[in-house]
């Protein structure tokens, strides 16, 4: 079986957006491939150094969200990138070998940091972020790993790297892979793109009454001021939504009735909460069945690491010896 490996950063509460664009593929990936996902909670640091204690947070949040949303820890692994220290020793060897330049050159340091300017991303661990995701991805040997396409220069990176290493020692890891999905676009409720930075977003630790709070003061077509009005369901984010959480038939009722203004908003947000209600329900109830046992959730991803573990060092050995680090 192929292996696929992902991770998700610890610096947020998971949200329906990381759901539909990433979480709900890895579970459908679990069936078919020798999956491992973990939570990249030393990645967090990079921006949220000055508070590390929210990461903790993250994290445990990311991992109940997991488990809720049908990661099955009996068809894939699950672990702490800092329960590992096998990543942070291959990736100080790996910046042995990197040029300064390629970090530089990833779109998404600038970017990021023009993004988060309120914050001193001046520091090492910041431009070496793609550098420690390499580690993560090549000491597994990944052959795909599901990713987004704000990640694809990440990806890149990481094959280079992996040829860098191989070049110059012995031929220890494949080149990755990026397996990348179309998935509709998750608009938050400004209309933005879902995210935690523009406090827009639908967390699956909201309560029920939090949720349809968010969605029922949700934008809709601008120009639909008034009932009377006719509006243009492409031009509402609450359609957009419809379009991943409503059936065909309901999204043609709908998007009809906002076009000929015969429904109003409120009653076409309550059939889409409805809706969003129906997918989340049953990861409300495991959420608060892994709340209720956190044992459980400690010996899963104990499990998980331990398993990760073994394989990373297996990689290490060979890493160790290609560099000549266990002759001396
Ligand atoms: N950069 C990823 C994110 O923003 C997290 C991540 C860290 C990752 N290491 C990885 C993703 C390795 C895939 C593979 O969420």
């Amino acid at each position: 079986m192929d292996r696929v490996l992902s991770g998700m950063q610890a610096s947020g509460r998971l949200h329906l957006g990381n759901l539909i664009g990433a979480l709900q593929n890895w579970v459908k990936l679990q069936e078919k491939y020798d999956c491992f996902y973990f939570i990249a909670d030393w990645h967090g640091l990079s921006t949220g150094y000055e508070n590390p204690f929210a990461i903790k947070e993250s994290t445990n949040d990311l991992l109940i969200n997991f488990l809720a949303a049908g990661l099955d820890p009996d068809k894939c692994t699950i672990f702490l990138q800092s329960k590992i220290l096998q990543h942070a020793e291959l990736h100080l060897l790996l910046s042995m070998i990197t040029p300064l330049g390629w970090l530089e050159r990833v779109p998404t340091y600038k970017e990021k940091q023009q993004e988060l300017k309120d914050r001193d991303l001046s520091t090492y661990g910041f431009l070496g972020y793609p550098l420690l995701q390499t580690a993560d991805i090549i000491i597994y040997k990944a052959k795909y790993v599901p990713v987004g396409v704000d990640q694809v220069p990440h990806l890149e990176i990481s094959r280079e790297i992996a040829r860098r290493f191989n070049y110059l020692y012995k031929e220890v890891f494949p080149e990755p892979e990026a397996l990348l999905t179309e998935f509709p676009k998750v608009p938050g409720i400004d209309g933005r793109k879902m995210s935690k930075s523009y406090d827009n977003a639908i967390y699956l630790s909201d309560s029920p009454e939090a949720a349809e709070q968010k969605l029922r003061t949700m934008m809709t077509d601008p120009a639909r001021k008034r009932r009377m009005d006719k509006g243009a369901p492409e031009l509402s984010p609450v359609f957009h939504l419809h379009k991943i959480f409503s059936s065909k038939e309901e999204q043609d009722e709908v998007a009809e009735g906002c076009r000929t203004a015969g429904i109003g908003c409120v009653d076409c947000k309550k059939i889409l909460i409805k809706n969003i209600f129906k997918a989340l329900e049953p990861i409300w109830q495991k959420r608060s069945e892994l709340i209720a046992n956190p044992k459980a959730v400690t010996e899963i991803v104990e499990k998980g690491t331990e398993k990760a573990r073994k394989a990373a060092e297996g990689t290490m050995v060979i890493v160790r010896e290609a560099m000549g680090l266990d002759k001396i």
